[in-house]
């Protein structure tokens, strides 16, 4: 599989996002997946894989702790696109097991504990959510922080044995935005208030202007790479 990576990349150079998600999902029939977080990137990309009837799964991690602004978007891109959205919950037995010893806002106390939870919320239902996968498309753009800029547009993902795809990478964040409201896309309305990138609710905040895109996901954490875990390099 790993061969492939490079002939993505290729593909991406001459390409639109469309016409290589489209490209993917011949060279991989039923073995593409896209997850959305409902985020603005996500949903251009919802839009195009649902213009193009692209057969690729959409899914979504629910973490139990998302923002009820989230909930409303994830509820209106079904209702304009009237496609299914699979959603992946944790696992009970952990959870409950977790919430029990450390109380429901553990996060704050450390970041082991913090980690601890998106592992429980977020990477182990991603690894049932990437079962059989072969391709993942994600909304991850370069802008995104110092860390991302070190991606690449295709790439092979050693911790979960797939190739990432993210068609958004080079894009600009005003980009992303002319395409949401030139194709009328629903969106998240918290991004009107600040803020740009959305996770779990008790762990993103909106940002200052000048501040990071990220500033305010696990703004607690000064020090710490400001990743969950579905994102290991
Ligand atoms: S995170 O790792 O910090 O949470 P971020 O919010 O920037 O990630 O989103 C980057 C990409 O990760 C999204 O475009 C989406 O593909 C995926 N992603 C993040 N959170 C979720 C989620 N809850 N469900 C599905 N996909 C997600
Ligand atoms: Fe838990 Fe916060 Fe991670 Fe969500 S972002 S899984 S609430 S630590």
């Amino acid at each position: 599989m790993k061969e492939f990576v490079n002939e993505i990349r290729d593909w991406a150079e001459s390409f639109s996002p469309q016409e290589v998600m489209k490209k993917l999902t011949t060279a991989f029939p039923e073995q593409v997946v896209f997850s959305t977080s409902f985020g603005l990137e996500d949903q251009v990309i919802t839009d195009m894989i649902a213009g193009l009837q692209l057969p690729v799964k959409i899914f979504t991690l629910d973490t139990g702790r998302l923002f009820s602004e989230t909930y409303s978007v994830w509820n209106s891109t079904l209702e304009r696109y009237q496609i299914n959205i699979r959603a992946y919950y944790p696992d009970g037995e952990a959870l409950n097991a977790f919430v029990s010893q450390h109380g429901p806002n553990a996060f704050y106390e450390s970041v082991a504990l913090r980690k601890q939870c998106c592992h429980i919320r977020k990477v182990e239902p991603l690894k049932k959510a990437l079962q059989g996968a072969k391709i993942w498309i994600t909304g991850l753009r370069s802008e995104q922080g110092s860390e991302r800029q070190q991606l690449q547009k295709a790439e092979w993902d050693e911790a979960n044995q797939i190739i990432k795809f993210h068609p958004l990478f080079d894009w600009t964040w005003e980009e992303v935005w002319n395409y949401v409201r030139t194709n009328h896309v629903p969106y998240n309305v918290l991004h009107d208030r600040g803020f740009p990138s959305i996770g779990c609710a008790p762990c993103t905040r909106a940002i200052k202007p000048g501040e990071d895109f990220r500033a305010g996901r696990w703004w607690w954490e000064n020090n710490a790479s400001k990743e969950c875990g579905l994102h290991k390099r």
